[in-house]
């Protein structure tokens, strides 16, 4: 079996970029998305850089068996993951209660169900392989978020399975590594239902550094990364210093005006 870094949610955005670092590091790759064809141009791409062609599974991690479904499709290629890379997920901006629950559903499945699965399916290789695992939250993971409320709680559990795991994994030599970054312009707004709005150059960090600064904080074994330092402040002081009903406030005022694509109105913008 070949030691792969097996990327998830890599048909786009912050996916794609890791995909990218990692092959640019000497990985072999597996892709994992649910678009096929935009995986299989990626693979072309890395192959034709001169790296080994990664392996494409196209699969939608949101549904229930997506863990065994992906461990079968690894078996059958010949690999077995030195690292998993639980980055696909999505958000919606909207109150839950007036958005429809099935997607909000979805959204804990993708962003916790299958990321808790993934962690922990294959740990008997990531300790052969001296491996790891780096899971995408957020900055949002911080703080709950009204006007995208169940993606903010997503990127909470997330965050603090990440970090507890990152002690449990250690007598097995195997890094677990939570990486949150703030805004980043990829596809993510528009699945999330944000509206169209000029980039905000002051803490939007583009998907390629993300991407480097959430592979180097892996190979390093950092517990968590957050690149930029704008987001890196949000991260250490907003939940310090920022009374809980002032934030509650401001996200809410904040996620309306995303929604219609008005600039920021708050610096709380994950
Ligand atoms: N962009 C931001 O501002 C931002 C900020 C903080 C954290 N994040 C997090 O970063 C991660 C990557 O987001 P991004 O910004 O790169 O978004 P993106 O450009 O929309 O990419 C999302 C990726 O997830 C995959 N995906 C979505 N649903 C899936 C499903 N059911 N099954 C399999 N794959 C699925 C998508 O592939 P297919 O559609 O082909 O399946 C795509 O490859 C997410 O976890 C997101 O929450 C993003």
């Amino acid at each position: 079996m070949r030691p792969a870094a097996v990327i998830t949610g890599a048909s786009a955005g912050i996916g794609a970029e890791l995909a990218r670092v990692f092959a640019a590091s000497g990985h072999d790759l597996v892709l994992v998305a649910r678009r096929e064809q935009r995986l299989r141009e990626l693979a072309e791409e890395i192959a034709a850089s001169g790296r080994p062609k990664p392996q494409v599974v196209a699969i939608d991690l949101a549904r229930r068996d997506a863990g065994n479904e992906l461990g079968r499709a690894l078996a059958a290629g010949g690999c077995e993951p030195q690292y998993i890379v639980n980055n696909a997920g999505f958000g919606l901006i909207g109150h839950a209660a007036e958005l429809d629950r099935a997607p909000q559903l979805e959204i804990v499945d993708l962003n916790a169900r299958t990321l808790l699965d993934l962690s922990l399916a294959f740990v008997d290789s990531l300790a052969r392989h001296r491996g790891g695992i780096l899971n995408v939250a957020s900055v949002a993971g911080v703080m709950p978020g009204p006007g995208s409320a169940v993606y903010y709680a997503s990127k909470a559990f997330a965050l603090s399975f990440s970090e507890a795991l990152h002690q449990e994994l250690k007598p097995l030599g195997v890094r677990v590594t939570c990486l949150c970054p703030g805004p980043v312009p990829t596809e993510f707004q528009r699945r999330a239902g944000i509206g169209e709005s000029a980039p905000n150059r002051l803490i939007d960090v583009p998907a390629a550094k993300v991407a480097k600064a959430g592979y180097r904080g892996l190979m390093r074994g950092k517990r968590v990364v957050v690149p930029g330092l704008l987001p890196k402040l949000l991260f250490a002081l907003v939940p310090r210093i920022v009374p809980k009903n002032v934030l509650l406030e401001q996200l809410e005022a904040r996620q309306a005006a995303r929604r219609a694509g008005l600039q920021p109105v708050s610096p709380l913008e994950p």
